[in-house]
């Protein structure tokens, strides 16, 4: 086993991106909550403490503490943030309560390089949210640097090798702060860089296993990158005692459930099940135009049809496997805003473990996007699925305009086949984040041959993002453009005209609805 990182949690949304950035250091770390006994971190065999930011005051009636005896137990320690006031709290320095959050950028001023800072600049771009600021330094501190704001922006304690900054060095905005980390990790606690994906695979999979026993778990697979690698993942650790569930709303792309089966039931061996469920999700969408109204069929639908199947499959399952990831938190988090703002709502199946008495397995719950990627790389997953483009749960209900037929389907998908075609042929696929085609039901005219048609438009959508958060449509090649609409028109039977949406998100979203 690797040394320990013990990251203590009070309450900040950054404690996950602190685990992060010290994955990103290869190193192995371990969220504890904030209360956590110092003697259980010392049998733990903890090298390191973290103590994360927060949004209380160290004052505040319910502010979380620490047991206080982890200051003793001769380990080095990083405070951020609110974790700097409580080493202020605690180590009988000054803590003053300020009504208003100091927020935002500020410079940091390096007195000091010494190991928190060694290579760093002198000046830095740092992040700051922070209430409460330190006035009086704990005896055995000297500052190491300062901003306009504050002399103790950065402190130091040599003997026991204590650190304490008042800004957030995991956020994107401070510049060279996974340096301070690595530099916390490696120079002050004297770590070495040993944790890698594979070694985060065997440790999920002995997870897994010890969850489990000798119970069957269930997981529905879309296809996407998230639920697939969790399939692998779980199938690495727990084989035939897994079941993947497949469900056909007929409203996947073309190719997509040929894909998924070749994948999962011949490559990987695992145990799936393919529901046909489309006829139902045509039936019930027949005649529906309105955009909310179809989502609400479509996941309605999708959760009858998936619950009925689980209750189909022979042998009681007791869990629940789920590719949810820590929740989808974008990159260039911002601090104080509104949370919710900030994460995507995941798409799950609501309601139903609790239904029917199934308890979640969710491997990747601690991990971000590109981390998933790399466990599905390393676990042999093809580069199509690891680096697979978003696909809205609800398919291509999305992407026909006005109401739905199987006629409109197999247009939309042919022109979109074309499109994916050239894209993966041209290498843009993976340089875009999303690419497709939506369905408009306006037939225009148009001349093929000696004849006179009259055929519906279809839209390509091309887009680049880093969050879907915003998006701008791509400035392709218009050798590119010219290929993929001159197939389609010509190849795709119903397709008269195609035209490239060139707006942006916002006003526009990425999908058309
Ligand atoms: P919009 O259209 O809101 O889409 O700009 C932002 C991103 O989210 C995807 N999307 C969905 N993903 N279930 C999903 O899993 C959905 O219902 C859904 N709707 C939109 C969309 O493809 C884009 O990447």
């Amino acid at each position: 086993m690797p040394s320990t990182i013990a990251v203590l949690d009070f309450g900040s949304q950054l404690t996950q991106v602190i685990a992060r950035r010290i994955r990103e250091c290869q190193v192995y770390s371990k969220i504890y909550h904030y209360s956590t006994p110092a003697a259980k971190l010392r049998a733990d065999g903890v090298v390191g403490i973290i103590l994360s930011g927060g949004p209380q005051s160290v004052y505040a009636k319910q502010a979380p503490h620490p047991d206080p005896e982890i200051f003793k137990l001769g380990v080095p320690m990083l405070g951020i943030c609110y974790g700097v006031q409580l080493m202020g709290y605690f180590l009988d320095g000054v803590v003053e309560h300020s009504k208003a959050r100091e927020y935002g950028h500020g410079v940091l001023t390096v007195k000091k390089a010494g190991r928190l800072f060694a290579g760093l600049p002198k000046k830095i771009r740092v992040w700051n949210s922070h209430g409460d600021k330190l006035t009086k330094l704990p005896p055995g501190f000297r500052a190491i640097g300062t901003t306009d704001n504050s002399p103790f922006a950065a402190i130091e304690d040599l003997q026991r090798s204590f650190y304490g900054i008042q800004f957030h060095p995991e956020v994107f905005h401070t510049e060279r702060g996974v340096d301070m980390i690595r530099n916390f990790l490696l120079g002050v606690c004297g770590v070495k860089q040993e944790w890698t994906t594979r070694d985060f695979i065997a440790q999920a999979v002995e997870k897994i296993r010890d969850q489990v026993g000798s119970g069957r778990v269930l997981l529905g697979l879309s296809g996407g990158v998230d639920s697939s690698v969790a399939a692998a993942l779980l199938h690495k650790a727990i084989g035939k005692q897994l079941t993947c569930v497949f469900v056909d709303n007929g409203l996947l792309r073309k190719g997509e459930r040929a894909a998924v089966e070749k994948l999962y039931g011949d490559h990987f061996q695992i145990d799936l099940r393919v529901v046909d469920a489309s006829k139902l999700f045509l039936r019930r969408l027949k005649g529906v135009t309105e955009p909310e109204q179809k989502r609400k069929i479509i996941g309605r639908t999708f959760v009858e049809v998936f619950e009925q199947s689980l209750k189909s499959i022979k042998g009681r399952a007791q869990f629940l496997g789920q590719g949810t990831l820590y929740p989808d938190v974008i990159e260039s988090v911002s601090i104080g805003g509104n949370p919710a703002s900030l994460i995507k709502t995941h798409h799950n199946v609501g309601g139903l473990p609790e239904r029917m008495k199934l308890k979640l397995v969710e491997p990747l719950r601690e991990l971000f996007k590109d981390e998933v990627r790399r466990v599905g790389e390393a676990l042999g997953l093809p580069r199509e699925v690891v680096w697979r483009q978003p696909f809205p749960g609800p398919g291509l209900g999305v992407r026909v305009m006005g109401d739905i037929t199987a006629e409109k389907l197999e247009i939309l998908r042919n022109a979109d086949y074309v499109l994916q075609e050239e894209m993966l042929a041209s290498g843009y696929y993976y340089k875009v984040w999303q690419s497709f085609c939506v369905f408009l039901p306006v037939r225009t005219v148009g001349v093929f041959g000696d004849e006179r048609t009259y055929d519906y438009v279809i839209a390509m959508r091309i887009v680049e993002s880093t969050d879907a958060m915003t998006a701008d449509w791509a400035k392709l090649p218009h050798e590119l453009l010219q290929k993929i609409s001159g197939r389609i028109t010509n190849e795709v039977r119903g397709v008269g005209r195609v035209v490239y949406d060139v707006s942006s998100k916002p006003p526009a979203t990425i999908e058309w609805e």
